[in-house]
């Protein structure tokens, strides 16, 4: 069985991150908070290591990229100008049976994944039937069921387009029904009218008595950037082509938050926008589909695990967008978003505020707002990435089995393991001096306590990538063992050896040159 197959994995990797001290629900002590979660002790070390890596392809590797680092709460004005308070809003429909709330656009996108699972098994079908003749082009161009199925979610799309598009709720609800879509909990068809919800968290800002304002959290830091596009180009001296880079906390209050921390209402984001000059966004769009691309591969969590899925539903600032996806647990779903957003923030800004945000041409010897390619992804999203192609569970020759995590060593949380083989005859000193010169550089545990083997394991459910051994061989010529996480091999190296071995196998240089 293919590991992404097993129905488990999802509910082995929750249970596995929060046995290990990578994520804990929320405040669990008081039976937690829904779709909150904490990052514990590992958790922490790997989604600082997955943001630096992004921070450093981005702001490191390119010298027209800046950073930044907004604020949460922003004037309300701006989520006005950014079309949030009026257009970020889910289509929501109850089922009057159940009393389960559903997003409307899932159902039906779910419904349309059930017809095209149909044509990829009609596919198969015929691809076994024909062995090496088969031609899969020409077969979806004349099978009369292929055709009959591409034809309805041909229709359905178009239908459901034209339905978000012109907010006609009513339609949409009549779609859901003529397609049949039942709860998929209870089987019920009995459901409400679809209505608006719209997904920012609000607050207010001062005392009551002193008029309070309406204030929201942000629900995409993207904003921070658009209203310091004119601080950064002028203090920065920036010229177009220029990006801003960000991370922070963003906010949702999602409808159905669940899935461990895929979907969350409070996440991280890590978020460039990059200006260009009006009509090279499109060469721009497509730079970014393929850098961003290169970045997630140069991990090596699996070439087939990533596709692109092209947008459909254009959000209100888009005129092209796509998703890089992610073969995660639950199936390929949307890890990163690639947005090509026009000047809609910019000018929307300058319409609201009164102040211009444009850049100056030197060649053209004229202003204008420039225009705006957009890559956003969740850290959190990419966190579980990472967590569903390390996870593994593997028997070993002897019968054995073990959990491991094959994180790459560049991100995992603890590089490298020091055990002193017993504790005593000067071992523990030993190891403790071969600690002291590691940490200078990365990330080290001691572990004195168990069996070796017992220790070796323990390393291995957090994805240590190394372990050294510390023996009364080492005493007399300084040589340690050195054990690799993911091919259990174990040899001996001199002490100097080792910390330059594993200062390099954890350097993220080989992989930045990769992605440059
Ligand atoms: N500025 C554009 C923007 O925010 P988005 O597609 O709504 O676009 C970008 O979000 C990324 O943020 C997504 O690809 C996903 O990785 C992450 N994301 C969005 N909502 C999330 C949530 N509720 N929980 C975790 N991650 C989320």
């Amino acid at each position: 069985m293919a590991k992404n197959d097993d129905p488990n994995l999802l509910k082995k990797i929750i249970a596995h991150a929060k046995e290990y001290g990578f994520v804990f629900p929320s405040s669990e002590i008081y039976d937690g908070l829904s779709a909150t979660y904490d990052y514990g002790q590992y958790g922490v070390e790997l989604k600082n290591n997955i943001r630096s890596y992004w921070w450093k392809a981005m702001v490191q590797m390119n010298e027209n990229i800046v950073g930044l680092d907004a604020s949460i709460f922003m004037h309300p004005t701006t989520w006005k100008a950014s079309g949030h308070v009026d257009a970020f809003n889910d289509p929501l429909i109850d089922n009057k049976d159940s009393k389960k709330r559903y997003r409307a656009d899932v159902l039906i996108e779910d419904h349309i994944a059930k017809i095209e699972a149909k044509i990829n098994k009609e596919v198969d079908k015929a691809a076994k039937k024909f062995g090496n003749d088969f031609d899969e082009k020409q077969f979806k161009e004349t099978n009369p069921r292929v055709l009959d199925n591409v034809k309805k979610i041909d229709d359905i799309n178009s239908r459901f387009k034209r339905d978000l598009e012109e907010e006609d709720f009513d339609d949409l609800k009549l779609l859901i029904e003529e397609l049949g879509i039942a709860d998929p909990i209870s089987g019920s068809k009995n459901w409400t009218e679809v209505r608006q919800f719209n997904l920012m968290f609000s607050t207010e800002l001062g005392s009551l008595a002193d008029g309070a304002s309406k204030i929201y959290l942000r629900p995409e830091t993207a904003q921070g950037i658009f209203v310091n596009y004119l601080n950064v180009q002028k203090t920065g001296r920036m010229k177009l082509p220029f990006g801003i880079a960000q991370t922070g906390k963003a906010f949702r209050n999602e409808i159905i938050a669940r899935q461990f921390i895929f979907r969350m209402r409070e996440f991280e984001q890590m978020e460039m926008q990059f200006f260009v000059k009006p009509g090279t966004e499109m060469e721009w769009y497509e730079h970014w589909k393929a850098k961003r691309l290169a970045w997630h591969k140069a991990l090596g969590l699996g070439e087939d695990s990533y596709r692109y899925h092209d947008h459909l539903n254009l959000a209100h600032y888009a005129n092209a967008a796509c998703d890089i996806e992610f073969d995660f647990p639950m199936g390929f779903k949307e890890l990163e978003g690639i947005h090509s957003r026009t000047d809609f923030d910019l000018k929307a800004h300058e319409e609201y505020s009164g102040k211009k945000l444009q850049f100056f041409d030197n060649e053209e010897e004229k202003s204008y707002v420039p225009y705006v390619v957009e890559t956003s992804i969740g850290l959190d999203r990419m966190f579980l990435a990472v967590l569903t192609s390390a996870f593994q569970e593997e028997t070993l020759e002897d019968g054995s089995s073990r959990t491991v995590l094959k994180i790459p060593p560049v991100l995992a949380p603890i590089k490298a393991a020091v055990l002193p083989l017993l504790n005593k005859d000067g071992l523990p000193e030993k190891a403790h001096e071969i600690l002291d010169e590691l940490k200078m550089s990365v990330n080290v545990q001691y572990d004195g306590k168990d069996a070796i083997g017992r220790r070796y394991r323990r390393q291995d459910t957090i994805g240590t990538p190394y372990c050294i051994t510390v023996d009364h061989q080492t005493l007399e010529d300084n040589t340690v063992t050195i054990r690799e996480r993911d091919s259990m091999e174990q040899r001996r190296v001199s002490v100097k050896d080792v910390v330059n071995e594993i200062e390099e196998a954890v350097s993220i240089k080989a992989l930045l040159r990769s992605v440059n």
